[in-house]
Formats: structure tokens, C-alpha cells, sequence
């Protein structure tokens, strides 16, 4: 089943210069980019973005990091994408995400591991709307 997800390059990645690095592992795997664009998150954004976390103890951290410079956000279209891309990323902890995952090979702490990917078809689409008009997202 063709799918599509989120996946935002956080700002770890683009201050250490790894976007072609991550971009390359999901076209490597099959997957088509079918949106992208480079965006700098306000409080607001960042706060809509990450609002299933709000109250947590780590939520303002992460907004500040969230914030801090810009992300490489985009649409990953391909067969059980979503699923796929979240076992290519790994375990949210670095440390525990497996070698050969993105966080497990680029990362070592939160909130700074690397990559966002949506978590299901729900967050998924609410993601993708989130940042993209439908005219900015390429599919046949
Ligand atoms: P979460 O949605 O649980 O993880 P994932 O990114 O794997 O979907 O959390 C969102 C982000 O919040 C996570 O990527 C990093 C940060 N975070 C922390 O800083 N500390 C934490 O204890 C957790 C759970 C997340
Ligand atoms: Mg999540």
C-alpha cells in the first residue's frame, strides 16, 4: 500500500550538514520525495508541531531546540511509508535505537536526534498539512 509521511530533518542535522546524508538513505531505500522545502520554526510552530507533548517535563526543551535554527521538512511517498520510515529512523532515544537506523548511527541524546518521522496515518496527514499546500506536494 503506497503511503506518505512526514519526515522533518531537525536542526542538528542541518547545523552538522547530514541533510544529504538522510535524504540519500530514503532514496537509497525506494522511497520518492514528493515535497521539501527549508523552514525556520517559531514558538507557535514549533508548539502546533509537537502539541500532543505539551505538559510533558522535556515539551519547552524541545520547543527551544525545535526553534533554534532551521529543518528540512518533507513528504516521503512509498510502499508502507510510514511504518518504513519509522524503523529507519529508530528508537526515539538514541542510545537505544538499533546501529544501522538513522538515530542510531548519527545521534546520541534527545531532543537532539537528527529526524522526525509521523508516528501514524492520523499524525501523518495532520503533519503534511501542517507545512505543505496541496500544489507544493508532486505525486502522479
Ligand atoms: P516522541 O514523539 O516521543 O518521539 P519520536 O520523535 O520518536 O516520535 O518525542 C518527540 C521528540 O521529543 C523526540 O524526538 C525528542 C524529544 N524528547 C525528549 O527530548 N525527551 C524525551 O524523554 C522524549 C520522549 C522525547
Ligand atoms: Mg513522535
Amino acid at each position: 500500500m503506497k503511503e506518505r509521511t512526514f519526515v522533518a530533518l531537525k536542526p542538528d542535522a542541518v547545523k552538522r550538514k547530514l541533510v544529504g546524508k538522510l535524504i540519500e538513505r530514503f532514496e537509497n531505500k525506494g522511497f520518492e520525495i514528493i515535497a521539501m522545502k527549508m523552514v525556520k520554526l517559531n514558538r507557535e510552530m514549533a508548539e502546533k508541531y509537537y502539541e500532543e507533548h505539551k505538559g510533558k517535563d522535556f515539551f519547552e526543551n524541545l520547543v527551544k531546540f525545535m526553534t533554534s535554527g532551521r529543518i528540512v521538512a518533507m513528504v516521503v511517498e512509498g510502499e508502507n511509508a510510514i511504518t518504513a520510515v519509522r524503523k529507519m529512523i529508530g528508537k526515539t532515544n538514541p542510545i537505544e535505537a538499533e546501529p544501522g537506523t538513522i538515530r542510531g548511527d548519527f545521534a546520541t541524546k534527545t531532543p537532539e536526534n537528527v529526524i522526525h518521522a509521523s508516528d501514524s496515518k492520523e499524525s501523518a496527514e495532520r503533519e503534511i498539512k501542517l507545512f505543505f499546500k496541496e500544489e507544493e506536494i508532486f505525486s502522479e
